[in-house]
């Protein structure tokens, strides 16, 4: 076997693997999060829903979602052999007296990681699904008066079928026919269980990420009297306190306001 198939396939090389895809994967949540705060503009989702056809019109972006998609594979793979390997080297658990929020994630990594999958299963079924492949997600068209900044929204029914989208500007007239995929998010987050499974979620989403982050650092060697503890907090912070609690007010907040 040759060097660099040794070292992959050794216990090392796969965490080194996880720590690089999970990180990868959180760089993208970063983004993900970013682009949905667009739910929260009281524009009856134009902003969302030219965000949304951006996303999958631009080329380079395109690339960067079916990396991502290899990504959630590689990572999930690679997290079955590892939990499969230590259950068989590690066949007595041992006895815990540390009760920290943190090593509880630890030692449900497998856990929580399974919830998130079972999430994205629903959430990519639900949204990235229908939006890409189906046809019930409709059509809108924006009307905005580029001097007065007045908009007016309507339904919109393309008569060819390969319709996707269009941009023109007529008499200082922006006319913009997207997807409505904000009706598709709206319809779903008014339902109570839907918000239920998003809360859940995000909540294992936090304890993952509270363990992940920074033993992705670790893994990678990347330890520093000075900077750890910087890690440690944008970890403990950012990516299990503030970002968890960023996308599960998405659902909550549509269910109680109507938009
Ligand atoms: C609760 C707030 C969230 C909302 C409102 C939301 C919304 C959306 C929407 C509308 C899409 C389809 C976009 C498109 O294809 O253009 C999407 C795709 C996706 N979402 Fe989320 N999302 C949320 C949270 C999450 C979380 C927490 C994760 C991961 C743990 C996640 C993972 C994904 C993935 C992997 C895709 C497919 C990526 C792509 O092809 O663009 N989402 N999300």
């Amino acid at each position: 076997m040759s060097e660099f198939k040794q070292t992959f396939n050794s216990s090392l090389g796969k965490k080194l693997i996880m720590a690089l895809t999970g990180l990868f994967l959180c760089t993208f949540l970063i983004v993900h999060l970013g682009g949905n705060l667009q739910l929260f503009q009281n524009d009856e989702g134009y902003a969302f829903n030219v965000y949304a056809n951006f996303l999958t019109h631009f080329p380079p972006i395109e690339i960067v979602a079916y990396l991502l998609y290899v990504t959630i594979v590689v990572h999930t793979f690679y997290a079955l052999m590892l939990t499969v390997k230590n259950r068989k080297s590690r066949p007595v658990k041992y006895a815990s007296v540390n009760k920290s929020p943190a090593s509880w994630g630890s030692k449900n990594m497998g856990l929580l990681g399974s919830v998130l999958l079972l999430f994205i299963v629903i959430h990519m079924g639900d949204f990235w699904y229908k939006y890409k492949f189906t046809d019930s997600v409709g059509f809108k068209e924006y009307k905005t008066n580029v001097l007065t900044n007045k908009r007016t929204v309507n339904d919109f029914k393309p008569q060819d079928p390969a319709f996707e989208h269009s941009f023109t500007t007529e008499n200082d007239v922006e006319i913009v026919r997207v997807k409505d995929l904000h009706t598709k998010v709206s319809k779903s987050f008014k339902q109570w269980w839907y918000v239920i499974i998003y809360v859940i979620a995000m909540g294992a989403l936090s304890f993952h990420l509270l363990h992940g982050f920074q033993s992705a650092f670790r893994t990678m060697g990347w330890t520093h009297r000075k900077y750890t503890p910087v890690v440690e907090f944008i970890g403990t912070w950012f990516f299990a306190v503030i970002m968890p609690l960023g996308f599960a007010a998405m659902p909550v907040f549509y269910f109680f306001i109507n938009r």
